[in-house]
């Protein structure tokens, strides 16, 4: 029997024996749930059709049949081995492939299952190498408000007021808030007054001089924030003068969502490592990957220990989940997405700018197809995503920031649409 046959049946299982993540327990069951889609649409068990610009995981949309066929063919072949023991061939092949899309100095793949673990990993190897090299640091430097994950060290990387934890932190963290508003972010003014909060946190602690700084280059959970031009550009100077590494968190950025490959591509900079996960295989398989300099992993046969990073999971570079990144990598090339994301994106950005200073709206801004719509009030934010979703569109929230995030498959109507909708549903809301 499908399990989707049953809708009240359905819901009462995952009312009764499903712990949701991120929800509280106390919480009425009212989420959507969700039983098939095509392209950039989204049904739900109870039949109802959604547009789904929610999802920076979606990168090519629902049930694309070359996706689905590489994942089921290599099921009927081989669905995978435990790396640690064995290897398998598209492991290989997603590690090069990856490769083949970042400066050349980060040649070394290291593969996950989430952008949690990717994070993890690389503040591990960060850590082991600074120690191999006889220059143990510890202390790390990330945004007050970054996201990089939810496990114990992840989470504390993070200053976010949800992702607090009673326990000591595993490593010391110096959390730089942002100077500045969200909107003011991007303007050149900022640049100078972020690098010299960065300067004032490298310098916080004389006796702990920092590991690494881990951001991402546009702040996701953080609520859609641009970095002003020349702030990577800026970090990595600083971080070459004080023997910082520099850790780029490209999780939910990578893979042409902000109209580059990788976002940091948008400046002139070589990161140490790069994590990135959500559109490697456009979320149809758990993956991430971890790219390293070629000299930092070479550095790692001097650990006295094993010669060798201790980290792995049973599933790390599963078969599956490579199968569809090889797919997804495929298919970004041919159909040019990251491009159509870069040109859809600024037109999604223009439509979306004739609403600012309506409905509350304070600020749109955005790179690529992940724009962000900022309200003066949480409540403003929450009520325009419910109106949305009446009118049959799914958009993101994070407090009071909105995110319209489409399918880098989408085309222009899918673009019209978003924009109609959501005009139609500040009308609703004021
Ligand atoms: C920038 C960033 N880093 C890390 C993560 C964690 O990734 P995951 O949820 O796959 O563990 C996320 C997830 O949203 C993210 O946006």
């Amino acid at each position: 029997m499908n399990p989707a046959d049953d809708p009240e049946a359905a819901r009462r299982r995952d009312r009764d024996h499903l712990w949701h993540i991120w929800s509280p327990v106390t919480a009425p069951m009212t989420r959507r749930m969700l039983v098939q889609g095509t392209g950039p649409y989204v049904t739900d068990i109870e039949g109802r059709e959604y547009l789904d610009a929610s999802s920076l995981n979606l990168t090519c949309g629902y049930a694309l049949p070359e996706i689905a066929q590489a994942i089921g063919e290599q099921a009927s072949r081989f669905h995978g081995y435990d790396l640690s023991v064995a290897t398998h061939v598209l492991a290989g092949a997603v590690a090069q492939r990856v490769a083949a899309l970042m400066p050349p100095e980060l040649s070394r793949t290291l593969l996950t299952n989430s952008g949690t673990e990717g994070c993890e990993a690389a503040v591990l190897i960060a850590a082991m190498y600074a120690r191999i090299r006889g220059t143990p640091r510890t202390r790390l430097v990330t945004f007050d408000s970054g996201y990089h994950g939810s496990t114990v060290l992840a989470r504390s990387l993070s200053g976010l007021p949800h992702l607090a934890h009673p326990f000591q932190e595993p490593l010391p963290v110096t959390r730089v808030p942002l100077p500045t508003s969200a909107r003011d972010m991007r303007r050149p003014e900022t640049l100078r007054p972020l690098l010299d909060s960065m300067r004032r946190a490298f310098a916080e602690d004389p006796d702990s001089p920092p590991l690494a700084v881990v951001i991402e280059p546009l702040l996701n959970v953080g609520g859609g924030v641009v970095l002003p031009d020349g702030f990577l550009a800026g970090l990595r100077e600083l971080c070459d003068t004080n023997g910082v590494l520099l850790i780029i968190d490209e999780v939910s950025t990578g893979y042409g969502r902000t109209g580059r490959m990788f976002a940091f591509q948008r400046e002139n900079v070589v990161p140490d490592i790069v994590v990135s996960s959500k559109g490697l295989a456009s979320g149809y398989a758990p993956i991430a990957a971890v790219s390293v300099r070629e000299t930092i992993y070479k550095a790692f046969a001097d650990d006295e220990y094993l010669g060798g990073l201790r980290f792995g999971q049973t599933t790390s570079g599963h078969a599956l989940a490579a199968a569809a990144a090889l797919a997804t990598l495929d298919l970004l090339d041919r159909e040019n997405l990251v491009e159509r994301s870069d040109q859809l994106g600024g037109l999604l950005l223009r439509k979306l700018e004739a609403f600012l200073r309506t409905g509350g709206i304070t600020d749109v801004r955005g790179l690529g197809l992940f724009v962000s719509l900022e309200f003066a009030e949480e409540a403003e934010a929450v009520h325009l995503v419910a109106a949305a979703e009446e009118n049959g569109l799914l958009l993101r929230r994070q407090g009071r920031v909105v995110m319209a995030v489409p399918p880098l498959t989408s085309d222009e109507t899918v673009v019209q649409s978003i924009a109609e909708t959501i005009g139609k549903a500040l009308e609703v809301a004021a």
